[in-house]
């Protein structure tokens, strides 16, 4: 990156030109495939913006993950656990305020504009939500002692997810989307936003296992298994274990219920209002909340031939689906 220009309004559409696209699910803005990720045009800027321009303190935290797999969760838990000392669960400022504006997205909503804000004044530890592949983070990230947590989920569920969020979004335009059916074709050639999944979830599994230190692998189906294991695993990677008289009080049920599916869901803020910038639904991000529901939607046999590509992919690494 560094040695080329900055992207900006006037080199976009060149550049554009140059890159493979293919259809996104909205069906109307293309995906380009940059730096080996298929990134929505209209987020380019925010991504070359991000990784230019950011710089880590030690005390950051990093909410990282494909998008509908759990980052809106995540978020909500990695706030409660690195706040908790400032904030009871029932004072948080989750009963009030979307878990998407306590940690807001870099790409997509910190460096979507021309003119980022001031991210030096935020008091420690500021946590940022983040959609780019590990290897594309901006260097201070990757050589600092931030901390990053990354979620995964089964790719079927999240690409389930995906669609029925597009169609949340484009009530008045539904015409235009792709259909499930073209979403997985997209997927087996690792087509999507963010994708391939295979080269999203391995970047940071693989920096999981050479800095345990640094990157914390999560996945959705397993906090839905056991939130409290999870939750404990959360607080000690980020250097915050919680201790016998937390856990006595209760503190981790407390937390993982604060920020549990059903709570959040049912939060007026949570029910009607909407995203700032993109003036999304905030219960958009709220559908179901389970695993498996690709089952509802795919056949057993796309599952399969999917599943075969994702562990060819995947295979020697020690991941799986
Ligand atoms: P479903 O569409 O399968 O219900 P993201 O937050 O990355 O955008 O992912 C959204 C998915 O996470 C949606 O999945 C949503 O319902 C689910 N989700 C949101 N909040 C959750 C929570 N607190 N607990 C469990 N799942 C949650």
């Amino acid at each position: 990156t560094s040695k080329m220009p900055p992207i900006t309004e006037e080199n976009l559409q060149e550049l554009l030109l140059t890159l493979p696209s293919e259809k996104n699910i909205d069906g109307t803005n293309s995906l380009y495939l940059y730096q080996g990720a298929w990134i929505p045009g209209f987020n380019l800027r925010g991504v070359d913006s991000f990784q230019r321009r950011f710089i880590a303190q030690d005390t950051d935290i990093i909410v990282a993950s494909m998008p509908k797999s759990g980052t809106t969760w995540l978020k909500a838990l990695a706030f409660s656990v690195a706040e908790r000392h400032i904030y009871g669960p029932r004072e948080s400022p989750l009963l009030s305020t979307s878990p998407h504006e306590l940690v807001r997205f870099f790409e997509t909503d910190l460096y979507s504009k021309d003119q980022p804000p001031d991210l030096e004044q935020l008091p420690p530890p500021r946590i940022f939500g983040c959609h780019s592949h590990y290897a594309n983070l901006p260097e201070s990230i990757r050589d600092s002692k931030c901390k990053v947590v990354y979620i995964c989920r089964n790719p079927l569920d999240q690409i389930v997810s995906f669609f029925q969020f597009a169609h949340k979004f484009k009530l008045d335009d539904g015409t235009s989307l792709l259909s499930l059916d073209e979403c997985y074709e997209n997927i087996c050639r690792g087509v999507q936003s963010q994708g391939p999944f295979w080269d999203n979830v391995l970047g940071y599994w693989k920096a999981s296992l050479e800095r345990p230190d640094k990157v914390l692998f999560l996945k959705y189906e397993e906090l839905k298994e056991d939130i409290v294991l999870n939750l404990k695993k959360l607080a000690e990677f980020l250097g915050l274990p919680f201790t016998d008289k937390e856990e006595e009080e209760g503190v981790i049920e407390e937390i993982s219920r604060l920020c549990s599916f059903d709570n959040l869901r049912n939060l007026e803020v949570n029910k009607n209002g909407v995203r700032p910038l993109s003036g999304a639904p905030n219960s958009a991000f709220f559908r179901k909340g389970e695993v498996g529901d690709w089952a509802n939607y795919l056949s057993p046999s796309m599952a399969e031939k999917f599943f075969n590509i994702v562990e060819e992919k995947l295979a020697g690494s020690g991941l799986s689906f």
